[in-house]
């Protein structure tokens, strides 16, 4: 009862809130000192960072389910779609599968990812037990002679299925890519062109003089792709009457939309998303350097003001913050020793064909992440065969180790997805 009684005051505490439109509007900072107070459960993994923000999914006090559902999806409805979602909302809403949905209520995120739970939640923001995918498909030990006997805590256990995101897991994509070497012979690497060689014209610097006076940020500016596309100083710190010591990540938004969409849509920087301040490196919950405990997360978090070092973008400042074991091991990996090394950004943040042309680098470090069969695509299959990265990434103890070393296991999908086509000539015989 004391629970419940709790849980009535804040709901009234937060529809009174909502009323009045200034609270509303300041919802976030009201609550950031009072956290404990108003928390109803500390938030997961993928959340935590805009717990306080509780409108950003809790859009209206009333409408229980319904709003949730719809807040779900006005985030994460595009990239469900983008990966063709092998279980939408769609397949549950039609009346043939009714029955299932008794058992499990699909139609609605919440019935597998609910919040504020963080004692029952599973990585990704699951909280159901391993072997729900049996509430559906008990059936398919009997269909499929190769799936007899397997264990529903395993169908969706690294490597095999995911519930969602089966782009590089599905039966054709297996089968074409049975016979890939580990190693391709031709490896796709984009390479960035470089701004710097048609720096033939400088432009004069347009800062106040006492500013231009100090001289490391010129110099640096004049080499930098910014001075090549004629990109001036005012063009970030503003004009000379009204100079910006410190320009935002808004000025930067401007010219460099598409990266600052990425970046607000990841864990970098998803608190600007919703208004609060930017991520600081103290209230992460991953390993971190203690050091860089105080940073901020910007734009200049990896990229200098008015240089521009890829090195660092790419790896020198990952690892000026983050600390895992996986993180540090990567010095000593084989792709950190490559002539054009396999960076932290080559897997974190690949580089993706633009709809105009061209490329740009996806800023969204979450992009890819989990499940990490996602990377397949994106990433590894640029250099290396199927099989080889599916179970390379299955490897817990090799992604600690930085992929130093081979798999120790294999996974075994396309060798039964091979299995299975070899019989399906002699199936279709049968029915001559
Ligand atoms: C990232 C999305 C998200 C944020 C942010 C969020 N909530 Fe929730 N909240 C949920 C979901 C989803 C549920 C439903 C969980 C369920 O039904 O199991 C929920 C349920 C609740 C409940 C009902 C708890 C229960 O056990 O039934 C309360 C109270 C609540 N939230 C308060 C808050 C408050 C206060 C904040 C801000 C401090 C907040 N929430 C922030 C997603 C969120
Ligand atoms: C305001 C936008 C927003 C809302 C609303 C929101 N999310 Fe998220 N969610 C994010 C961001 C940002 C991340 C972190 C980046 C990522 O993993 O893509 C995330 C992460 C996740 C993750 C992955 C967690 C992990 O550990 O990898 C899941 C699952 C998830 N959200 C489900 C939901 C569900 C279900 C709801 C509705 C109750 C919801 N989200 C509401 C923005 C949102
Ligand atoms: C029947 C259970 C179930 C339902 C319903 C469900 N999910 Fe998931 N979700 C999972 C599981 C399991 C994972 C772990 C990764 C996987 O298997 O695809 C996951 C992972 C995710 C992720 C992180 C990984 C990724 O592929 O991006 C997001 C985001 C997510 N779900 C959002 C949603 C949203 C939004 C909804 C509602 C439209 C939803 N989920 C409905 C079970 C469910
Ligand atoms: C709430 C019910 C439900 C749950 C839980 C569920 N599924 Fe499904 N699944 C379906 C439905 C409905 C289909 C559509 C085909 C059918 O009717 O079997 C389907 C299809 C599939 C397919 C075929 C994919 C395709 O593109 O045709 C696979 C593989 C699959 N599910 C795996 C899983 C795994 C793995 C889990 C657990 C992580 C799971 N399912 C959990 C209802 C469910
Ligand atoms: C692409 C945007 C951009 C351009 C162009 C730019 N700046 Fe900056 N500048 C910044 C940012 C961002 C900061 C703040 C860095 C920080 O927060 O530490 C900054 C900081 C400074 C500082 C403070 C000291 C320092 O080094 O951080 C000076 C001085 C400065 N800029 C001068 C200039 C001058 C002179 C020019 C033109 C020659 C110029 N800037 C062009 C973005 C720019
Ligand atoms: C007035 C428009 C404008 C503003 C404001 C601006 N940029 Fe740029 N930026 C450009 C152009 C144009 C280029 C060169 C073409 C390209 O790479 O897109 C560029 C290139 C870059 C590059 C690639 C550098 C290289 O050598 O390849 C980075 C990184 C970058 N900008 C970051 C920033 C950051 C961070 C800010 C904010 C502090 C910022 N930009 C503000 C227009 C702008
Ligand atoms: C976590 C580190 C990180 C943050 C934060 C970051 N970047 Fe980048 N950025 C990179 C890396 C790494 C590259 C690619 C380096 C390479 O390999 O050339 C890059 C490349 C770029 C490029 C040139 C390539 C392209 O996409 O066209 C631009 C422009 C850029 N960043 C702008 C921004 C802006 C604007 C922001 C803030 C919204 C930002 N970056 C925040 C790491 C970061
Ligand atoms: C200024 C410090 C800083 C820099 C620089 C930085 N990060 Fe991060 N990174 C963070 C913080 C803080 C988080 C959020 C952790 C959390 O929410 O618990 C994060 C989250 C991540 C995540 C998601 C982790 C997860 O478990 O969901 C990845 C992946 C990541 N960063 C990779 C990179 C890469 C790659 C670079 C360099 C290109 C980089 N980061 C640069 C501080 C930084
Ligand atoms: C060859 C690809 C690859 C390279 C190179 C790589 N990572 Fe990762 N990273 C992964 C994979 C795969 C995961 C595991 C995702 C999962 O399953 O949770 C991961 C997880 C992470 C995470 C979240 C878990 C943790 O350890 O905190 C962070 C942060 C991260 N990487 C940062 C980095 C940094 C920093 C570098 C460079 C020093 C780097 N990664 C280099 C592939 C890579
Ligand atoms: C740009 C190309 C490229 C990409 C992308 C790439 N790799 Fe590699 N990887 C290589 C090359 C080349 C080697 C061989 C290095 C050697 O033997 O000297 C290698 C080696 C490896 C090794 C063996 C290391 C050892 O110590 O024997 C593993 C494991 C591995 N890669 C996993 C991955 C995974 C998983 C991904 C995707 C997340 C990935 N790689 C992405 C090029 C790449």
């Amino acid at each position: 009862m004391k629970a419940l009684s709790a849980k009535t005051v804040l709901w009234s505490l937060w529809a009174t809130a909502v009323i009045g439109l200034s609270v509303w509007l300041s919802w976030p900072l009201i609550f950031e000192e009072q956290q404990d107070i108003f928390l109803a459960g500390a938030a997961t993994h993928g959340h935590h960072q805009i717990e306080l923000a509780c409108n950003a999914c809790h859009t209206s006090p009333f409408g229980g389910k319904e709003v949730l559902q719809s807040a779900c999806i006005a985030c994460h409805g595009a990239e469900l779609k983008a990966v063709s979602d092998s279980h939408p909302t769609k397949k549950f809403t039609d009346p043939r599968n009714a029955d299932r949905i008794e058992r499990l209520d699909a139609r609605y995120c919440i019935a597998c990812h609910a919040e504020h739970q963080l004692e029952r939640t599973r990585p990704m923001g699951v909280t159901l037990p391993e072997d729900f995918c049996f509430e559906c498909h008990e059936d398919v030990g009997r269909e499929r002679p190769s799936h007899a006997g397997i264990g529903f805590e395993t169908c969706a256990s690294a490597g095999c299925h995911n519930f969602h995101d089966n782009l590089a897991l599905y039966e054709d994509f297996l089968l074409k890519h049975s016979s890939d070497p580990w190693l391709l012979e031709t490896q796709r690497i984009l390479e960035r062109p470089s701004q710097r060689e048609d720096l033939a014209e400088r432009v004069e610097p347009d800062a106040p003089d006492s500013v231009v006076a100090d001289e490391a940020p010129t110099a640096d500016w004049q080499h930098s792709a910014h001075a090549a596309a004629g990109v001036n100083c005012s063009d970030c710190h503003g004009s000379e009457q009204q100079w910006q010591p410190k320009p935002l990540q808004s000025v930067c938004a401007g010219c460099h939309e598409r990266q600052f969409e990425g970046f607000t849509a990841g864990k970098h920087g998803m608190r600007l998303a919703q208004g609060l301040s930017p991520m600081v490196v103290d209230q992460a919950r991953i390993a971190m350097k203690p050091e860089a405990g105080h940073r901020e997360l910007t734009c200049n978090s990896c990229h200098s003001a008015h240089a521009y070092d890829r090195q660092v973008a790419a790896v020198d400042s990952c690892q000026s913050c983050h600390d895992s074991e996986h993180s540090r091991n990567y010095a000593q990996s084989a792709h950190a020793g490559l002539e054009t090394p396999v960076t932290c950004a080559t897997c974190h943040m690949p580089r993706q064909e633009s709809p105009d042309g061209g490329f740009h680098v996806q800023h969204n470090q979450s992009d890819n992440l989990r499940p990490n069969e996602k990377m397949i695509r994106s990433v590894c299959l640029d250099c290396h065969g199927l099989g080889f990265a599916i179970d390379a990434l299955a490897d817990q103890a090799l992604i600690d180790r930085n992929f130093t070393g081979r798999p120790a296991l294999h996974v075994e999908s396309i060798d039964m997805a091979v299995d299975r086509a070899k019989a399906a000539p002699t199936l279709d015989n049968s029915y001559q």
